[in-house]
């Protein structure tokens, strides 16, 4: 048998391989601190679960158009037109199992081989993945820690060439908790509309964010025509397990997006969507509850990151994850991650997971209990003072 070539440019997300590794080790009775997959330790709030019970009970256990069920890409537009300021019209979005399939279905829809696409490294992986398995070449853009891991604007410029098509940003991103600043998003809005290139805006983490106000690059003037805004249910409604997720972009993509569900999933459970639709328009304090206990547990594990010698970490401005600079230690991010959790039972991922520019740090996610959290940061200091 042979894999085709498609499938050997595809990339993965490491942290479900660590999961592994870490499960293996639990097995043979250790204990492990999980401070490696990026999943909300909450449950889904209860009225969601109860609409998606009653869903099934009702029957809304059949297929539903690919687009997505009108009812929800109609409470999707108004939160949307809402929190992004700008007008947005049900046809404007598609529904999808999981905002990861935006990522893919957008490379898809818009790149063909020779073409380029800049996406920020390190950062989630799929991105650079998406990328390759459409048969275009991604391009690194690096994010600097220097710049509280924002980008360095002559360095950007320098990568836009006439085969860019599509620049990916990330703003709460997933490694670094960085924030882009508005002053970042009109300069990459400039660019994109000098040069006619489409931008991904991957917004998952739009709702888990720490005294800033929450900025989408499609707010700016001209770029909601060629913005696709990434966006779901996964962090805000902790309902990663559901699968439900949506792209917002002008009625052209929307088409081809959609073109492709009907080739792959067909459409997304449809009681899963009915859920979706108590999630955006029930009571929203279970997602106010959960940031607050996110910012809690923020301070508590940068500030205990940054109390172990030879660590450093950046505080966070959104999203639920630290990266910790390991520098100091002399080993490589895989090494160290490998040794935290051979040697002190505490998972974290390499920053190299999230790419080339991720070396030098660790990952690691505060979805988890602050006991955890406390103790996963003592094993961590007493395993590296032995180094
Ligand atoms: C930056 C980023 N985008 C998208 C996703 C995908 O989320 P989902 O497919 O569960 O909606 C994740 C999940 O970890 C993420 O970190």
């Amino acid at each position: 048998m042979k894999i085709s070539k498609l499938v050997q440019r595809a990339g993965t997300e490491t942290a479900f391989e660590t999961l592994a590794k870490a499960k293996a080790l639990e097995r043979q009775g250790r204990s492990i601190i999980h401070l490696e997959i990026g999943e909300p330790d909450f449950n889904t709030p209860e009225n969601i679960k109860q609409a998606g019970i009653k869903a099934i009970q009702e029957n809304y256990t059949h297929y539903s158009p690919s687009q997505g069920i009108l009812e929800l890409r109609e409470a999707v537009a108004e939160n949307i037109s809402k929190t992004r300021n700008i007008d947005v019209s049900p046809d404007e979005v598609v529904i999808t199992p999981g905002g990861k399939d935006i990522i893919f279905f957008t490379a898809l829809s818009l790149l063909d081989d020779g073409d380029e696409a800049i996406y920020p490294n390190p950062s989630y992986p799929i991105y650079e993945s998406a990328i390759k398995i459409a048969g275009a070449t991604p391009v690194p853009l690096q994010l600097l820690e220097e710049n509280d891991f924002a980008f360095d604007r002559k360095e950007f410029e320098k990568l836009v060439t006439e085969k860019t098509r599509l620049i990916i940003i990330n703003s709460p991103g997933n490694p670094t908790g960085s924030i882009l600043s508005q002053e970042d998003l009109e300069f990459i809005a400039d660019i994109a509309k000098k040069n006619d290139i489409m931008v991904l805006s991957d917004e998952i983490y739009s709702q888990i964010i720490y005294g800033e106000k929450f900025r989408s690059i499609a707010s700016i003037k001209g770029m909601k025509e060629r913005t696709i805004i990434l966006d779901g249910f996964s962090k805000t409604y902790a309902m990663t397990g559901w699968r439900l997720g949506y792209g917002v972009a002008n009625k052209e993509l929307i088409k081809a997006i959609t073109k492709i569900i009907t080739n792959s999933d067909s459409c997304v459970a449809t009681f899963t969507q009915i859920a979706g639709i108590e999630a955006l328009k029930g009571p929203q304090d279970e997602v106010e509850k959960m940031r607050k206990m996110y910012e809690e547990r923020r301070n508590i594990v940068i500030n205990g990151l940054n109390e172990i010698p030879g660590v450093s970490c950046k505080m966070p401005k959104g999203a639920f994850y630290a990266f910790a600079n390991i520098k100091s230690f002399g080993k490589t991010s895989k090494e160290l991650a490998d040794y935290l959790l051979n040697n002190a039972g505490v998972a974290t991922l390499p920053g190299t997971a999230f790419g080339k520019y991720g070396e030098g740090y660790i990952r690691l996610s505060y979805a988890t209990s602050k006991e955890n959290i406390r103790e996963g940061l003592n094993r961590i200091k007493e395993a590296l003072s032995k180094l």
